[in-house]
């Protein structure tokens, strides 16, 4: 990386009201809370209002983000939207959102990488800004997951949840900012977590919608496995790329998608739990908006202090996974 110091200088999230519980779930499919517990960690996950598309839980953390880095809209020249559920095919979640916002300087586009968007959008944002090209980035990751589960398969409807977390992303002091990035894809795994209906290769069709292809599928075993094995190798290379030792890492913010892929990070990385921001048991896994919405609410409980190391480490569909080195 270069020399110019690129940070976040602000953050916010939302998550809406609706808790699905463990127990709802029971009532829905064969399943019960010890098992999702058990295996998973969650015990309840946010599900969005009806008239509540991805934009609208985008904006209500956008808004906080931008207010919490002391800025106003017009001061956005950016905004990414990392997102597997938009609004529409288009235009982009990110226009809709520059629209809600009165962002009317920012250029605005989203950005499909599932759950590891939100790292991808900070590297991209981070460039754009290190290149003098823009000063002030809004990246979002934010999903609507409940549009896509099939609430009929209990291997995919325990899992997931609905929110959205910002960062403004902007130069800041010397010493501070982002250290490394990290980001990978191997396109061979990429029937492991898929949504196929509706897109150009299977257009929705009254037998697409009867096949529920319309539905987010996934093998889970398989997708584990591959979560273990990246997390660890992004989070090597990232510490790596950045100079530092798994010693100097002061807060770990993991891809919220299974407290067992997380404890498996943590033992990794020689860790303590207080070191590690955890919250899938309040959440799910909430995509793209994980790791910030992680952030953002570490920050709010006042768990990030100025000078400490970050790390942030998320692994998706695509398959795709990333992870970054951050001084805050
Ligand atoms: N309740 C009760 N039993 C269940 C449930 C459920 N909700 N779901 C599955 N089972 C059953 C299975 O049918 C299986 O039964 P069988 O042995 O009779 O066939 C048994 O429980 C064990 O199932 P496994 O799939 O082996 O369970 P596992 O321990 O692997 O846990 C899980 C499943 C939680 C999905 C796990 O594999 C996982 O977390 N994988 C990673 C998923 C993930 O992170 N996905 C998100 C990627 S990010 C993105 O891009 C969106």
């Amino acid at each position: 990386m270069n020399d110019t110091q690129v940070g976040i200088i602000g953050t916010g999230f939302y998550v809406p009201d609706k808790v699905l519980s463990n127990q709802d779930l029971e009532k829905m499919v064969e399943t019960s809370d010890e098992w999702i517990v058990t295996r998973t960690g969650i015990k309840e996950r946010r599900i969005a209002a009806a008239d509540q598309a991805t934009s609208d839980l985008a904006f209500e953390a956008a808004k906080k983000a931008i207010a919490n880095a002391g800025l106003a809209a017009e001061d956005i020249d950016l905004i990414i939207v990392a997102t597997v559920t938009p609004d529409k095919f288009f235009p982009a979640t990110a226009v809709i959102l520059q629209e809600k916002l009165g962002a009317r300087k920012a250029a605005a586009f989203d950005l499909s990488a599932a759950c590891s968007g939100f790292i991808y959008g900070l590297a991209t944002a981070s460039n754009f800004i290190s290149t003098g090209m823009y000063r002030h980035a809004l990246v979002i990751g934010a999903d609507v997951l409940s549009r896509i589960t099939d609430y009929t398969d209990r291997n995919t409807s325990i899992l997931f949840g609905d929110g959205a977390g910002a960062a403004v992303l902007g130069r800041v002091p010397k010493g501070r900012g982002f250290r490394s990035f990290v980001l990978g894809a191997d396109g061979s795994g990429g029937e492991l977590l898929q949504l196929e209906g509706g897109g150009s290769r299977c257009p929705s069709s009254v037998e697409s919608v009867q096949q529920g292809r319309h539905y987010l599928r996934m093998n889970g075993k398989e997708v584990f496995k591959f979560a273990v094995r990246v997390m660890d190798s992004a989070s090597e290379e990232a510490l790596r790329k950045a100079g530092l030792e798994k010693t100097d890492i002061d807060l770990l913010v993991p891809h919220q998608a299974n407290i067992r892929i997380i404890q498996s990070a943590l033992e990794r990385l020689e860790l303590s739990k207080d070191k590690c921001v955890i919250n899938v048991d309040r959440y799910g896994n909430v995509s793209a908006a994980s790791i910030p919405i992680a952030l953002a609410e570490a920050v709010e409980q006042g768990k990030v202090h100025e000078g400490d190391r970050l790390l942030f480490v998320g692994f998706g569909g695509g398959l795709t996974w990333g992870a970054s080195v951050l001084v805050w």
